[in-house]
């Protein structure tokens, strides 16, 4: 344990996070956990900002998860950004940053927690990223034994991630202990969804990927007069009629199990789902449709 700052605790190791919060715990403190993979924008830093107004202690954990990457090239090309992290975090007086290596998160000889998630797991990123949603359900398992924390903050933008991780909590039994905040997405000005990855566009990538969420929200516009199955063929052609642009999946779902739905009145809140490849870099993000 090190304090770079009076306000920031940093931790390598799980056994001293696990001390440091069982004493926090027997003050009766209430913690507030914001898991990360790093590469810090202001979408999470909002989302350590949401947990200091709920909990007395914000704890955020930086791993690079490599069981949650199907593709070595992506885990490669994942950005790394520790030292400009901590300071993000300090600025913003995180108390306690966790940013462990691998052999700490997945100790050897031990057996790591694994979880299934049914058709969930399978479907969109599931279905294009297979193994993703096991990777992270065992990563958040492991996480959650050690801050045992009593709020989960997540984003929206991940909002697959959201209903995987609400199973996941309540397989493991902690559905009582702990209040999950699902957090809406951040949005740069030109309203792209702020994600790591967009550190890896150029700006004109950046300008092509903004069209993503104007096409989610011509969507919204447009539903009433279109079926999902004509709506998602119009958003498909209009992502791909954008240059180095290429759409992966335009869904509508419902928003409590993400099946498709074939007519809008087959689900009372329906969100849309887009996954496209800008530049070469696989970018998502998601909306209430109503
Ligand atoms: O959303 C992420 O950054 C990751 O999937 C998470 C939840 C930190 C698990 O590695």
């Amino acid at each position: 344990m090190r304090p770079i700052n009076s306000y920031v605790y940093l931790f390598k190791y799980a056994h001293s996070l696990e001390a440091f919060l069982l004493k926090a715990r027997e003050e009766d403190q209430k913690i507030g956990f914001v898991p990360t993979m790093g590469a810090l924008h202001a979408g999470h830093l909002s989302l350590i900002t949401e947990a200091q107004k709920h909990y007395d202690l914000v704890v955020c954990s930086i791993f690079v998860n490599p069981a949650q990457f199907n593709d070595p090239a992506d885990l490669a090309k994942y950005p790394r950004t520790l030292e400009r992290d901590l300071e993000l975090l300090a600025s913003i007086h995180t108390q306690a940053v966790y940013f462990p290596e691998v052999d700490d998160v997945y100790p050897q000889n031990t057996t790591t927690e694994k979880f299934q998630f049914g058709q969930l797991e399978e479907i969109l990123e599931g279905a294009h990223r297979p193994g993703h949603f096991a990777g992270v359900g065992m990563v958040v398992a492991r996480l959650l034994r050690i801050v045992q924390p009593h709020g989960l903050l997540l984003g929206e933008k991940d909002y697959q991630q959201c209903l995987i991780i609400a199973s996941l909590v309540h397989q493991m039994g902690l559905t009582e202990q702990i209040q999950l905040h699902f957090c809406p997405t951040a949005r740069e000005v030109s309203g792209l969804a702020m994600s790591s990855r967009n550190e890896r566009l150029s700006e004109k990538g950046k300008e092509l990927a903004a069209q993503i969420y104007l096409i989610i929200q011509a969507c919204r516009d447009k539903y009433p007069h279109f079926t999902p199955v004509e709506l998602s063929d119009w958003a498909m052609h209009s992502l791909e009629a954008l240059p180095d642009t290429r759409p992966e999946y335009v869904a509508f779902a419902d928003a409590g199990n993400l099946l498709p739905i074939n007519g809008w009145n087959e689900s009372k809140e329906v969100r849309v789902l887009v996954a496209v490849w800008v530049e070469g870099i696989r970018l998502i993000d998601n909306a209430r449709l109503f």
